[in-house]
């Protein structure tokens, strides 16, 4: 499976994302303030990922702290979330990840652990996290594998792969699920402007596993859909809100008006720690508006005349009408979902079926 990330001998690893599929490079972070500058340069990116980079970030941070008593380590421990709760604002998985490591963090002081002691648990749970996501994507992988027929031909938009998650994929779980039941598959990736994670890494990393991909553009997908070229869409998320509506990367939207015009699935696969029933709607989520550069320039070449404004929201919001059903670990859920998103975030397992 591929390395996203890893912890390795008190430093963090990950697969340089801005570089594939070029070159495959590998950067090492050793403080907690190297982590958070990944995040928000998109070293790594993908809301799982996200999540755990941001995990590993704070036991990193704790792990190099001088701090001797426990009031001076808890000041850092605050300082260090803060940091990497600074990075980006719409995954909710990296929140997610930050109150977890709080929790450990309490947990331990409240029984009186040792400075030592805590820098060994927060490790330890950030290294739970991972372990966890993976388990997730390949049950969220089994779960959707049964909505997808054999011969499927599957829209995708971003990359929602073993690169956006701790190994295998939400979206791409799916698609990999499919094919683990047998199932002939393949894939149409939208080329995902402007970071283009599609034509990079979605590409990338399914043809690395010999699964049959196809790269569009974006606005080709529904003309592929007039055509009756494909059968379904599945995506990733970055926060869905407790009314069901869903934040994914920009264009996301699109393609799933487009689906509901054509008749085709439009679905979600996601984590539980995506589900955000904090939050209500989708006018609630923040979108994240990133560097004009991202849209006047390809790599190092401008490509837009000069002059005009830009604008860059990396995100959008797709309404839950517009959603077949969300794929979680714990099943597959669907409308209506301020009723059914509470069991997926509780534990509650559904049958595939329900
Ligand atoms: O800006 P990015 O590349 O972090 O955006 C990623 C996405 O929008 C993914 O679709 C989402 O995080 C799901 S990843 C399993």
């Amino acid at each position: 499976m591929l390395p996203t990330i890893e912890w390795q001998d008190d430093a963090v690893v990950m697969i340089d994302q801005r570089k594939l599929p070029g070159a495959e490079i590998y950067v090492r972070a050793t403080t907690a303030k190297e982590v958070a500058r990944a995040i928000q340069t998109m070293v790594i990116r993908g809301a799982p990922a996200i999540g755990v980079a941001a995990a590993y970030g704070i036991a990193l941070g704790m792990r190099k702290s001088q701090a001797s008593g426990t009031t001076k380590f808890a000041a850092e421990f605050q300082k260090v979330c803060d940091l990497l709760r600074a990075t980006r604002p719409t995954a909710v998985n990296l929140f997610w990840a930050i109150e977890r490591m709080k929790r450990r963090f309490a947990a331990s002081a409240l029984a009186g652990e040792s400075v030592a002691e805590i820098k060994v648990r927060l490790v330890a749970e950030a290294q739970q996290i991972h372990d966890e996501d993976v388990a997730s994507c390949r049950a969220m992988g089994a779960h959707g594998a049964s909505l997808v027929p054999d011969g499927a031909r599957i829209l995708t938009h971003c990359n929602a792969g073993a690169l956006a998650t701790a190994g295998y994929g939400t979206a791409l779980g799916v698609i990999r699920g499919a094919i683990e039941q047998h199932k002939k598959v393949s894939v149409l990736a939208d080329e995902t402007r402007p970071f283009l994670q599609g034509a990079r890494l979605t590409a990338w990393e399914l043809t690395r596993d010999g699964i049959p991909t196809t790269i569009i553009t974006d606005s080709m997908a529904g003309w592929m859909m007039q055509k009756g070229e494909i059968d379904l869409v599945v995506v990733g998320a970055d926060r869905i809100a407790a009314n069901g509506d869903v934040a994914n990367k920009i264009g996301t939207y699109a393609v799933a008006v487009l689906a509901r015009e054509h008749g085709l699935p439009f679905y979600v696969a996601a984590p539980a720690s995506t589900i955000d029933l904090a939050t209500p709607d989708g006018a609630h989520i923040p979108i994240e508006e990133r560097n004009p550069r991202e849209v006047t320039h390809v790599g190092a070449t401008r490509v837009a005349a000069e002059g005009a404004s830009i604008r860059n929201p990396a995100f959008d919001v797709t309404p839950s009408r517009f959603v077949s059903a969300i794929i979680t670990e714990r099943g597959v859920f669907r409308a209506p979902y301020s009723e059914s998103l509470p069991l997926a975030v509780s534990g509650a397992t559904l049958n595939p079926s329900a």
